[in-house]
């Protein structure tokens, strides 16, 4: 694509905005309620967030990740805890969460520190996982090199044979992360350009929301 088309893609925003007279006192309540709206809206993939972490020299990285819990305290994904964004995390817990609802012309990002989900609660989400996804689990020593997908291929179909005719054990390497939000900013696409940008924080995990709007 030349240059000058990429400088004309450009859409007009025009839905309603967010109601600022009934804002929730904490974030929880407004964000179900816009992941409500995206699955609604047919958007692929609506738990999907786009996750940051640093390394120790603070250079960031970005990755997806499925969201597959959420409650008052935080939201939860799942992985190989001897991943890149593991390690990571293990040295420093801040984390950048963002779910990008394009098509809705919203977004929403969490900033916090991210806790390990306890053992019994990974277990038991490793379990209601597709028997595939199980076994994947164990092949895959995610984010380190591979020689070939033969390799990976061939590890999978050893993993099946190991474990066949019995239930696939949970891998202490892979579990899950709780995102704990000190800040959450909801964005709504509005007319020209004058967007809606509510953002709600607090200095700790245990202290109150206070909740503001922000220029666009
Ligand atoms: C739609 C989508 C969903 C994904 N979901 C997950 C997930 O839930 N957990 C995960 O570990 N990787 C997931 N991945 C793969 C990650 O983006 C990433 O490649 C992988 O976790 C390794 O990242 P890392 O090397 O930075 O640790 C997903 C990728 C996409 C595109």
């Amino acid at each position: 694509m030349l240059q000058k088309e990429i400088e004309t893609l450009r859409n007009d925003y025009s839905n309603e905005g967010i109601n600022f007279e009934s804002l929730p006192d904490e974030p929880h309540p407004l964000f179900s309620t816009w992941l409500d709206q995206a699955v609604s809206a047919g958007i692929p993939e609506p738990n999907a967030m786009i996750v940051a972490t640093n390394d120790t020299k603070s250079e960031p990285s970005l990755r997806t990740v499925l969201m597959k819990s959420l409650d008052q305290s935080g939201l939860c994904f799942y992985t190989n805890y001897t991943s890149r964004k593991s390690i990571q995390l293990n040295q420093n817990p801040a984390i950048s969460c963002l779910f990008p609802w394009l098509a809705l012309h919203r977004q929403v990002s969490f900033q916090g520190k991210v806790r390990i989900v306890s053992a019994e609660q990974s277990k038991a989400y490793f379990h209601s996982r597709p028997r595939a996804s199980q076994i994947g689990a164990w092949a895959s020593r995610q984010s380190e090199p591979l020689t070939s997908r033969d390799e990976l291929e061939k590890r999978f179909q050893k993993l099946e044979k190991r474990f066949e005719g019995r239930e696939v054990p949970y891998p202490e390497f892979w579990g899950g992360f709780q995102v704990l939000p000190t800040r959450v900013e909801f964005w709504q696409g509005r007319n020209s350009r004058l967007h809606d940008r509510v953002v709600y924080s607090r200095p700790s995990q245990d202290q109150d929301w206070d909740v503001r709007l922000l220029n666009p």
